[in-house]
């Protein structure tokens, strides 16, 4: 990871962000002022999910990880606080009740994370309990700890796949429901994102969506958003920095935006 890669990128994307009156396409107007720009006012629906937040903040146990993905240094075993996984791995707030309006404003039902950690972002997804959430998770000890959140938000909606995506994400994909959601959060590397995105790009509705976290994390993320943001299978997609949000519907006409949250 660079940290002038990513201030370089930040700059980037401030100089180049829009906001709605370069937006020419309704979908994408209504898109900008009813979910991304949309504050909030109500916080108490999501205010236990939060209060676990903050426990896991507070939370000084020690668990031994075996992260997949590029945001360890280390490939290997390696023994973590709870209170810095809850710090530095999980999506923020503001993101995971980003992730819900999109939810609710797609109508998503078919859901997909890859890369449960804690479980926290899980739980936001699977607010509205007319959702069916899948999420994989790879680290043992951090899934029985996400196991233990979702029976205590029982949280049924949920079926969280043990094991490394590299081997278990094809055989999930054999199950012909279509995807409406996608999460890309797992394993922050340009080989795998490319090879996770072909195969999930086959399984998405026409109205699904894939949002992709950190994509100017690292240079190579950024090559992978760039890519995919460009992919024959994309017809729309949105940057806010943090995540890119990639369309899957050509009714959208290839339209690609670059927002602030
Ligand atoms: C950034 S965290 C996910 C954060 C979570 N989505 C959230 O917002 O709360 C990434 C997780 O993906 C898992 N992971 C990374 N690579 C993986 C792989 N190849 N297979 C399964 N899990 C993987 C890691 O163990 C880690 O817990």
């Amino acid at each position: 990871m660079s940290k002038f890669f990513q201030i370089k990128s930040y700059f980037n994307h401030w100089l180049n962000v829009v906001d709605e009156h370069s937006i020419h396409s309704p979908f994408f107007f209504d898109l900008y002022n009813k979910v991304i720009k949309k504050a909030d006012p109500d916080r108490s629906e999501f205010a236990s999910i939060e209060e676990l937040r903050a426990n896991l903040l507070r939370n000084k146990t020690v668990v031994t990880i075996n992260d997949l993905g590029a945001k360890s240094p280390h490939f290997k075993k390696e023994n973590r606080l709870l209170s810095k996984i809850a710090e530095t791995s999980l999506s923020p707030e503001s993101y995971c009740r980003l992730y819900d309006r999109i939810i609710r404003y797609t109508e998503a039902t078919q859901i997909l994370e890859l890369g449960t950690s804690l479980g926290i972002t899980t739980l936001y997804l699977a607010h509205n309990k007319n959702t069916h959430v899948t999420t994989f998770e790879g680290s043992p000890s951090i899934i029985n700890i996400a196991l233990t959140h979702f029976e205590r938000f029982k949280a049924a909606n949920i079926e969280l796949i043990e094991g490394n995506l590299d081997s278990e994400l094809s055989d999930y994909l054999l199950n012909p429901a279509k995807l409406d959601f996608v999460l890309m959060d797992a394993n922050h590397r340009y080989e795998p994102t490319m090879r996770y995105f072909n195969l999930l790009s086959r399984r998405m509705a026409e109205k699904g969506v894939i949002v992709m976290d950190d994509i100017h994390y690292s240079e190579e993320m950024n090559l992978a958003w760039k890519e995919l943001s460009k992919h024959q299978l994309v017809y729309g997609s949105v940057d806010l920095f943090r995540c890119g949000i990639l369309f899957f519907d050509p009714a959208m006409n290839r339209q690609h935006y670059i927002w602030s949250v």
